[in-house]
């Protein structure tokens, strides 16, 4: 078959209503019975996902390895053997009330492209590959995109293996568990070359629907900081405790997280400053809080604001400490990322030729493509979810659209695995 034949013939195999019923496949593990997943990192419910794709794969005869961090790499082989494959993924874990789609997609366009490729009888020069990063939301094992953190020699392993949840199961433990019940034997190693990666996403945000085009092309990533500070103040009694003796854990935490969102109040609205996670200790109503903890999310696309405004938190929050103690940790540091030109140049070619609406758009979620982007050439395609809602139960997303997003990704990752 001539190339652009064969191209075809691999876009043609993308089956909307097979990649749409393996989403619903994958929404059965950890699933709420409120439309959406709980499926955190390394759980009995994100091996059970990860042993649903290793099926699919076994039905197809693709060989899967994993590696150190628990990262799953299912292959379908190319002419030479020892070439860098082109890899396509994203991540199976979710949020704690996580929706259907979030990281679903990516794995499962890249695993469709494979498919269509194998049905079509498409031979490609290098290796084709989806892949499963390890724990990218970092909900359960903070910080967040940590398998491919890991792969990219960004976070020691090592010292990742030790990070604890809140129940005190170190990510050790439960990787040992994860891969025990993934039965892989292939060992994949950290850092093996990789030629270019690309990742399809649903956008999480509400600019595509808005603009009424289909496909995303990712130009990068905004940048990303979260920190936790903890606050150590004293517990006492509620009722006879006088204020000025007080040393509130509670009190203090709401004044500073106050502060910050004065510190980070932008009129046009591109930095985004949240506080997702706020504990007190020891959580009960007639005593005051002795300890509180919260996390900071903190983003935009300009690194130096970014470094400028991280470097104030600590500052602010040792102001509005009421006689507590305070530390704060910074748990990830991700400076904005821009994708490869040529990459992009691909993913706009692809959606353009296929005359798919296109636009360009900056990620403002992460993703796993931020670290590989340091490996290799990598790009993103992103298409639209309903009211840009995700990191929510309600998150849908159509399925004429996931597969539009992944015959893009077909054109694309068929045409890198034959170039030399
Ligand atoms: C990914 O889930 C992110 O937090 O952007
Ligand atoms: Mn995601
Ligand atoms: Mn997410």
């Amino acid at each position: 078959m001539a190339v652009a034949k064969e191209l075809e013939a691999v876009i043609g195999r993308i089956d909307e209503r097979r990649l749409w019923d393996r989403h619903r496949a994958i929404a059965n593990f950890g699933a709420t019975g409120r439309g959406g997943v709980n499926r955190q990192a390394l759980t009995p419910e994100d091996i059970a996902a990860r042993k649903q794709l290793l099926a699919w794969a076994a039905a197809r005869g693709f060989a899967a390895s994993v590696d150190a961090i628990g990262n799953l790499f299912i292959r379908r082989p190319g002419r030479d053997p020892d070439a860098a494959p082109i890899v396509a993924g994203s991540h199976l874990d979710s949020q704690p009330t996580g929706g259907n789609f979030d990281g679903v997609y990516g794995v499962l366009a890249a695993f469709e492209v494979l498919e269509a490729a194998d049905e079509a009888g498409v031979a490609t020069a290098r290796p084709i590959e989806a892949v499963v990063w390890t724990n990218e939301e970092g909900s359960r094992f903070a910080p967040g995109t940590m398998g491919s953190a890991v792969y990219a020699g960004h976070l020691a392993l090592e010292a990742t293996l030790k990070i604890a949840d809140n129940r005190g199961t170190t990510l050790g433990d439960a990787l040992a568990t994860t891969l025990a019940g993934m039965g892989v034997s292939a060992h994949h190693e950290l850092r093996a070359p990789i030629a270019a990666y690309l990742e399809a996403h649903i956008e999480q945000g509400p600019i595509l629907e808005a603009a009424h085009r289909r496909i995303g092309v990712v130009t990068g990533i905004q940048g990303l900081k979260w920190m936790r500070v903890e606050i150590t103040g004293e517990e006492a009694h509620a009722g006879t405790t006088p204020r000025t003796a007080r040393r509130d854990a509670c009190a203090a935490a709401i004044a500073m997280i106050a502060a910050l969102r004065d510190l980070t109040r932008d009129d046009a609205d591109v930095l985004r400053f949240t506080v997702g996670r706020f504990e007190l200790s020891p959580n009960s109503p007639n005593t005051v809080a002795g300890h509180a903890l919260f996390t900071i999310d903190l983003r935009h696309p300009d690194r130096e604001l970014l470094v400028t405004l991280g470097s104030k938190i600590e500052s602010v929050c040792r102001e509005h400490a009421g006689g507590c103690a305070v530390s704060v940790t910074e748990t990830l540091d991700s400076a904005p990322v821009r994708f490869d030109p040529a990459m992009v140049a691909m993913v706009r070619g692809a959606a353009e030729r296929q005359q798919l609406a296109s636009m360009e758009i900056v990620s403002g979620a992460t993703h796993d493509a931020k670290f590989i982007a340091e490996l290799c050439p990598t790009a993103m395609i992103f298409v639209p979810c309903e009211r840009g809602l995700s990191h929510n139960e309600a998150e849908r997303a159509a399925p004429a659209d996931l597969a539009a997003g992944a015959r893009v990704l077909a054109e694309v990752m068929l045409t890198l695995a034959n170039r030399g």
